[in-house]
């Protein structure tokens, strides 16, 4: 059986790297994302939609969801996959907080090195955060992957990342739908 979502691929088929070292193929999953979010401007379910594709292509994955600015200078819990997710972060503190406040794609080999890291699974050893802008230019929250796994990202899944979070997002504007 082929079915063309990985959010939807039944446990027991092959979809998420098992640990055995197959890379992620993030041209594939940008482009399946693409197709399921093709015409939707609305973030909360484009964060849902992204989160659930993005925590199932790869084991490395053991956190993965939003936050979202719910007012100046403060994070809200949004969609996630994964266990709990602290409720609320501001942009002075944590790894999400950074990548908030300075705009700034935030590479955390190991958490324990990084000042002021908020421990919402004490299993998690790096992180991958990335700011999230609409298509008006505006910050609208944060995607965050925690990994189990030492080292676990790389410059390429940022920069992967990075273009799908724009891509995605492009469509979403305080001002309604874009045209
Ligand atoms: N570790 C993050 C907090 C979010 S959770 O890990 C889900 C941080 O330091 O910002």
């Amino acid at each position: 059986m082929t079915l063309p979502l990985g959010g939807n691929t039944p446990k027991g088929e092959p979809q998420r790297d098992e640990g055995a070292g197959i890379p992620l193929d993030w041209d594939e999953l940008a482009q399946r994302i693409a197709a399921v979010a093709e015409g939707e401007t609305d973030p909360i379910a484009l964060m849902a939609t992204i989160a659930c594709e993005v925590h199932n292509a790869d084991d490395r994955f053991d956190w993965t969801g939003f936050y979202r600015v719910v007012r100046p200078g403060h994070l809200k819990i949004g969609p996630y996959q994964g266990g709990h997710g602290c409720l609320d972060i501001p942009f002075d503190r944590g790894v999400c907080g950074a990548a908030a406040r300075t705009g700034e794609a935030q590479l955390v080999p190991d958490v324990e090195a990084f000042p002021g890291h908020i421990a919402c699974a004490a299993s998690t050893r790096s992180e991958l955060v990335l700011p999230v802008w609409d298509g008006d230019g505006r910050l609208i929250g944060v995607f965050d992957i925690d990994s189990d796994r030492p080292d676990a990202f790389t410059q390429a899944d940022a920069e992967a990342l990075a273009d799908i979070l724009k891509s995605s997002f492009s469509g979403v504007s305080a001002r309604g739908a874009a045209a």
